[in-house]
């Protein structure tokens, strides 16, 4: 497969305000790289040209506005950035005092995205806290191509609804509630303090809505801190229902160089071959019962139970950078 293009940008910052206590939004202007940008993927900004701090900080695309050929109603659209911050340690704290017209480092984009889930009518979006950000550029595009889905057939061509589920601590800690209501999306807000919407969890609204609807053709899609992907990984499971998890995962270099952002994840091939030798001699056993009779059989397949029984938890690491940040939560082992 052909590596995907990445770009090193000095991006001039558009836009750069603040939206809550400690959440801050800033608008990059970098046509080259909101060309290539996909939901999901991100940005390693170098948040200051000095040495401290010095690595660049990983951010999720927010919104994505890619340069288009037609004329634009607002020319200030035109291949722009925003990414949703939240501030944490010294680099956030660096960014907030970035200033509009200035420039900053970017590179991107990096990463594996979110992909439609095809063949499902409904996408769950469900998000925690600065989580929900990524998953706001993502709504974006699941209704752009709902809009035009005969041409989307393949893909997002079944998905007929789009349901958002979003949380936080209080109302001041989820971002992007006011985007979703403007691709015309009523998301369900919990608060932990009760402060908006339903008191509890973002995954309380979940599990209430698989217990009452059912949606057997729902695809999740998810984005939070991780004790709240855990517990997304593990409702889905007991529903049975494809989920993708965007791990947020601590990152040095960001491009699959320094390994320093491993995540454990099942071994598929590893598993895939020993399911497929348990396949084959659950066949030869089922050929060998019509041979010589049960009794003997019998006796075979004791011989094959050390084989046949649950096989342990294959893993491996992959770089959260490259191989993500999207997994299947199916994948991921939540320790
Ligand atoms: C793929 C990806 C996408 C991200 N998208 C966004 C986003 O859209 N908006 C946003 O606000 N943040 C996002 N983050 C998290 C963001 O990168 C970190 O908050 C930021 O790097 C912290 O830098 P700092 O110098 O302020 O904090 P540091 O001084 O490095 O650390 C301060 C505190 O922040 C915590 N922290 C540091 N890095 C992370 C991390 N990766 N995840 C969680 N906690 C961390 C540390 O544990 C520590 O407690 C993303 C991270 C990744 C890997
Ligand atoms: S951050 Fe360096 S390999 Fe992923």
């Amino acid at each position: 497969m052909k590596p995907k293009p990445i770009k090193e940008v000095k991006a001039r910052i558009q836009q750069h305000r603040r939206v809550g206590v400690d959440y801050f939004r800033l608008r990059l202007l970098c046509p080259e790289i909101a060309r290539l940008a996909q939901p999901g993927q991100f940005v390693m900004l170098r948040v200051s040209d000095s040495s401290d701090p010095l690595l660049r900080r990983p951010f999720s695309f927010f919104r994505i506005f890619p340069p288009q050929t037609k004329k634009r109603k607002r020319p200030e659209d035109e291949g722009a950035l925003e990414i949703c911050y939240q501030v944490v340690g010294r680099g956030t704290s660096r960014m907030t005092q970035l200033r509009e017209g200035e420039r900053l480092d970017v590179l991107g984009p990096l990463g594996k995205g979110f992909w439609p889930e095809e063949g499902r009518s409904l996408a769950i979006l469900i998000g925690g806290g600065i989580g929900v950000a990524p998953l706001v550029a993502w709504a974006e595009q699941l209704r752009r191509e709902q809009g035009k889905k005969k041409r989307f057939s393949k893909t997002s061509g079944n998905l007929k609804e789009v349901l958002v589920l979003i949380g936080g601590k209080s109302r001041d800690k989820i971002p992007g509630i006011r985007e979703f209501m403007r691709m015309g999306l009523e998301p369900q807000i919990a608060t932990e303090d009760g402060s908006l919407g339903f008191q509890g969890l973002a995954t309380d609204l979940l599990e209430r809505e698989l217990v009452t609807q059912g949606h057997k053709s729902a695809a999740l899609y998810s984005c939070g801190p991780l004790p709240m992907l855990a517990r997304v990984a593990q409702i889905t499971d007991q529903f049975d229902l494809p989920c993708q998890v965007l791990l947020e995962s601590r990152m040095a270099c960001g491009v699959g160089a320094c390994l320093g952002c491993a995540v454990k994840v099942r071994d598929r091939t590893l598993r895939g071959a020993l399911e497929d030798e348990d396949a084959r001699a659950q066949g030869a056993a089922v050929h060998l019962e019509d041979r010589c009779g049960e009794e003997m059989a019998g006796s075979w397949r004791e011989g094959l139970a050390p084989i046949i029984a649950e096989p342990p938890a294959f893993f491996r690491y992959v770089r959260g950078c490259k191989e993500g940040p999207v997994f299947e939560a199916r994948d991921i082992l939540w320790e």
